[in-house]
């Protein structure tokens, strides 16, 4: 784990199914989502995956806009609203504006942010996600979502977990299928959370819009190869929910979700929501 604290120490698992984070002819998901975001942290590679994502379904990168804004939204209602001062953010990405500390620290700087990510790339990148107000602390562990006991042993170094947390899991559930059982491992984290804590989800939809989208999905999963990409459909999506009182409004398209006053009603094939465990 590296944290924000002077000793640097890194845990977790490095392997990624023997691509390096190096070999920039090959797409990466956090690159091509920092592209997608405006960023500089991209190579050819993943700009033409995007783009010929892009051709299939033009709204992309507003989708991006819209989660980036959904995080923030999302953290100031928890730290503002929920007097929660711990994070547990998973499938972070590359550190772009706003990163959730950010957001956090500027309403409570004594705010704990564990970040998480399976990619060396953002390890790589993570010095800048370290950047914790002196009263409150970050970490970055490099680890899999599919390996939540990893996950919570590295940030129990950094979050009190008996009291309460937020569980960030923002574009990152596609990228466990089914078959990894998805909702088991959320719950298993969830489990570990005392009452009061909260689950923070964005999901892409695939309900929506479905056949520009499964066109979309489709262009990605050819060009990523180290992860398959899929949307689900709003009851899917409601079960990662189960056991949780939903705030208000529920499960809504992203930019929906408490949008900021004066903002278009915008629609999208995403879905985003909140739930506080009872
Ligand atoms: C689209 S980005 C989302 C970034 C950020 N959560 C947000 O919403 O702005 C998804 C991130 O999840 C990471 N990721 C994908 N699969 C993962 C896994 N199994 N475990 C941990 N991180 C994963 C990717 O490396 C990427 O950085």
């Amino acid at each position: 784990m590296f944290t924000g604290d002077s000793e640097d120490d890194v845990t977790g698992d490095s392997e990624d199914g023997g691509i390096s984070p190096f070999d920039t002819s090959v797409a990466r998901q956090a690159r091509i989502y920092d592209y997608l975001l405006g960023g500089k942290d991209n190579f050819a590679a993943d700009r033409e995956a995007a783009e010929q994502a892009v051709a299939a379904f033009p709204g992309l990168a507003a989708w991006a806009r819209h989660n980036r804004a959904f995080l923030a939204r999302a953290v100031r209602y928890l730290v503002s609203e929920a007097a929660i001062r711990q994070f547990l953010d998973i499938g972070t990405g590359l550190p772009t504006a706003d990163n959730t500390h950010e957001v956090a620290q500027r309403i409570a700087p004594e705010s704990r942010v564990v970040y998480v990510d399976n990619d060396p790339v953002v390890l790589v990148h993570a010095r800048a996600l370290l950047t914790s107000s002196p009263e409150g602390a970050t970490a970055y562990v490099q680890a899999d979502l599919r390996d939540p006991e990893t996950i919570l042993r590295a940030a129990a170094d950094t979050l009190d977990f008996t009291r309460p947390v937020a569980l960030m899991l923002l574009a990152i559930l596609h990228v466990v299928p089914d078959a990894d059982d998805p909702w088991a491992i959320v719950s298993r984290i969830m489990a570990a959370l005392p009452s009061g804590s909260y689950l923070v989800i964005s999901h892409p939809a695939s309900d929506v819009r479905a056949v520009e989208i499964a066109e979309m999905t489709r262009r990605f999963n050819q060009r990523l190869g180290n992860v398959v990409s899929a949307g689900r459909t709003r009851d899917e999506v409601a079960r990662f929910f189960a056991g949780l009182d939903l705030v208000e409004p529920g499960i809504v398209p992203t930019p929906q979700w408490r949008p900021d006053s004066g903002a278009e009603p915008v629609t999208e094939p995403a879905y985003a929501a909140m739930g506080r465990k009872p």
